[in-house]
């Protein structure tokens, strides 16, 4: 029963009925259902075109060879060969000459900045500002040195970890663990834990300063020197400031002292970074505040 029939309202029906109920003929508009037919062939059509179905092993490519990953790829590749010449300026540049040309400075700082973040901030924080262990980098207090060319070094071979390319061992030092090696007696630790506290502050007890002293002279100032400035060769801290890479406290000198620490950073030359990546970053470090002037 399919025959058009009109009900008594003179609507235009199905014809079907059911117990009497009968359905009205309200087609689709006819704008509405091509649209949506166009809208079928425009999407059959899309995935001949792109990557769309997905297979065993990846989808299809689609017939224009378009790819989001190409595309980020060529961003890229556009990108660096944009700023070679600037990267092959900076590699080749005389360090200590970077600040004399804006140009060059102002690039090695912005790049310098997102090396940063990328590299060193997990360590030493997104400001710079360091952590227990960790040193702060935005201060004149440095323990290898703050020049341009000391920092570059750093940077390149990393800290305790390896050699530069002549083969010099430019970063190496090791505190003896003094009370776990057993080199000196605890009361002997105590007495120079206390001496180095006096150094910059109160100590615990001062009644062990003098001895400590004795101590300090015989075991510990051929590498943190007599006056207790430190030795930047040795990276050995300055103990007679107020600074501190692990800490100032009885405890924490203590510590040290017993165990001693070898901090170790990661070289960044070879594999990581590029020269004027390690550039850039030694450039922005410096910039940051505590930047030294060259020794020459
Ligand atoms: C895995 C942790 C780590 C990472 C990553 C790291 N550092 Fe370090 N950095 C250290 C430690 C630890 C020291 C101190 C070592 C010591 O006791 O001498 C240090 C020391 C330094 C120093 C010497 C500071 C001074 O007072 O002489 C500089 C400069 C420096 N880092 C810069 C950087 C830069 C730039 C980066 C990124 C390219 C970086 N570091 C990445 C751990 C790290
Ligand atoms: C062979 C060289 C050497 C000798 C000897 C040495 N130190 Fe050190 N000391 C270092 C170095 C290098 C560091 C840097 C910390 C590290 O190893 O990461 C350091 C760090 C320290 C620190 C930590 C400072 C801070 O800022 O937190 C203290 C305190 C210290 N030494 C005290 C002593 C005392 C006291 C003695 C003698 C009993 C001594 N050192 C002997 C090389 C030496």
């Amino acid at each position: 029963m399919s025959d058009k029939k009109k009900d008594d309202l003179d609507y235009e029906t199905t014809g079907h009925s059911w117990d009497g109920i009968e359905e009205y003929n309200k087609p689709l508009p006819k704008w509405w259902l091509w649209t949506f037919y166009a809208c079928i062939v425009w999407g059959i059509g899309y995935t001949i075109a792109y990557p769309a179905w997905p297979g065993i092993s990846g989808a299809t490519p689609g017939l224009l060879g378009y790819s989001t990953r190409g595309n980020v790829e060529k961003a890229i590749s556009d990108h660096e060969a944009e700023l070679g010449p600037i990267n092959a300026k900076l590699a080749a540049a005389e360090l200590t000459a970077i600040a004399d040309d804006p140009e060059l400075l102002q690039y090695a700082n912005n790049a310098g900045a997102a090396v940063f973040l990328t590299w060193c901030a997990q360590c030493h924080g997104s400001g710079a500002a360091g952590a227990k262990g960790y040193p702060n980098l935005l201060d004149d207090d440095w323990l290898w040195g703050g020049s341009i060319e000391a920092i570059h070094t750093t940077v390149s071979v990393g800290i305790r970890d390896q050699a530069d390319a002549d083969g010099d061992w430019l970063r190496q030092s090791e505190m003896p663990a003094f009370g776990r090696d057993e080199l000196l007696p605890p009361e002997q630790i105590d007495q120079v834990v206390n001496y180095v506290m006096s150094l910059s502050g109160e100590p615990k007890d001062a009644s062990l300063v003098a001895e400590g002293e004795t101590v300090y002279l015989d075991n510990c100032a051929s590498c943190h020197a007599d006056d207790a400035k430190g030795d930047r060769t040795l990276g050995a801290p300055n103990l007679s400031d107020a600074i501190w890479l692990y800490g100032g406290d009885f405890d924490t000198i203590k510590e040290t002292v017993w165990n001693s620490r070898y901090g170790m950073m990661p070289p960044m030359g070879g594999a990581d970074l590029t020269e004027a990546e390690i550039r850039a970053v030694a450039v922005y470090v410096h910039g940051l505040g505590g930047g030294e002037a060259s020794e020459d």
